[in-house]
């Protein structure tokens, strides 16, 4: 049987998902490929099938394609389920199985290598879209405390505090209110706006002295937020780059049945990404 795998998002160029995935096999001595493929901007559905014709086996789904990703499995996990959203697909008798674990990846980056507590904190998610989707059951699970969230478009702020289906501890808010909303204990960055080449204008007031703040992108991407919460004087300052790898690692479990030890591989990203010190 073959062990084909590979990332598939638009644009995946620079995906560090296939150094990440070769660095684990090599790790656990699975010989395996892993390719990055560019499917275009609606590509999905036909570089999905052409990759399971070639014999693919498991498949990473990255921006903007998690959602659209969800909808093509036969078969979704209940946490893919509850965030409408998938970024790990595995091939089982002729269709997929969709899973996301970019939530599991997040908290175990967090709580495992960042030492958080996140049980009762006050959290800010800002961002409705994939990214947020995804992380938003797995932060409620770790059990924080109030989530509110705020997007852009508020129908779809709406829309996810309303599919997590924890009224008591999820609300949704506008943009406008930013500044009367207090202190965060969690501020997580789950929009696109700095990819789009946005600065997110954000009062100072959401960070305290003992707030984490978190960007869900990694590298450049994440620059504009990091920064503003350094000046704001945030206790974390971390990017998504402990997040990719703990959910590429969680993937790798599911595809190989064996997790893989992440610290090695994440200091040697780390190394290459002097842009980003993960201040704690
Ligand atoms: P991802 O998978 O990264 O979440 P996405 O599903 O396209 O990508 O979602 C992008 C998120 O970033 C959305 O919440 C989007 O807000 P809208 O729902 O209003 O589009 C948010 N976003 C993108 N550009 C933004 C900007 N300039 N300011 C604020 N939010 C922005």
């Amino acid at each position: 049987m073959s062990n084909l795998f590979a990332v598939i998002g638009h644009p995946v160029a620079h995906s560090l998902s296939p150094r990440i995935h070769a660095a684990f096999g090599k790790q656990q001595e699975i010989d395996l490929e892993y390719r990055a493929i560019d499917a275009g901007l609606d590509g999905l559905e036909e570089a999905l099938s052409r990759f399971a014709a070639e014999g693919g086996r498991g498949a990473n789904i990255t921006l903007p394609f998690k959602p659209a990703a969800a909808a093509l499995c036969r078969e979704l996990t209940p946490r893919a389920q509850r965030a409408g959203a998938a970024n790990t697909l595995t091939r089982i008798d002729g269709a997929w199985r969709g899973d996301n674990t970019d939530g599991t990846g997040l908290v175990r980056d967090l709580t495992g290598r960042h030492g958080l507590d996140l049980r009762a904190r006050r959290t800010l998610m800002l961002g409705a879209g994939g990214g947020g989707r995804g992380v938003a059951p797995a932060l409620l699970d770790a059990g924080i405390g109030e989530l509110i969230v705020v997007n852009r478009t508020p129908g779809r702020a709406d829309a996810l505090a309303d599919a997590l289906g924890d009224p008591k501890r999820v609300h949704s808010r506008y943009y406008e209110d930013l500044g009367s909303l207090g202190e965060f204990d969690l501020v997580v960055n789950a929009t696109s706006a700095a990819r789009d080449g946005a600065f997110l204008s954000l009062p100072r007031s959401l960070v305290g002295r003992r707030t984490a703040t978190v960007d869900l992108s990694y590298g450049d991407a994440a620059i504009g937020f990091l920064a503003w919460a350094r000046a704001a004087g945030a206790h974390n300052v971390i990017d998504g780059l402990g997040m990719l790898v703990e959910q590429a690692a969680e993937g790798f479990q599911i595809w190989h049945g064996v997790r893989p030890e992440t610290d090695s591989i994440y200091a040697e990203l780390r190394d290459h990404d002097r842009t980003l010190v993960t201040a704690d």
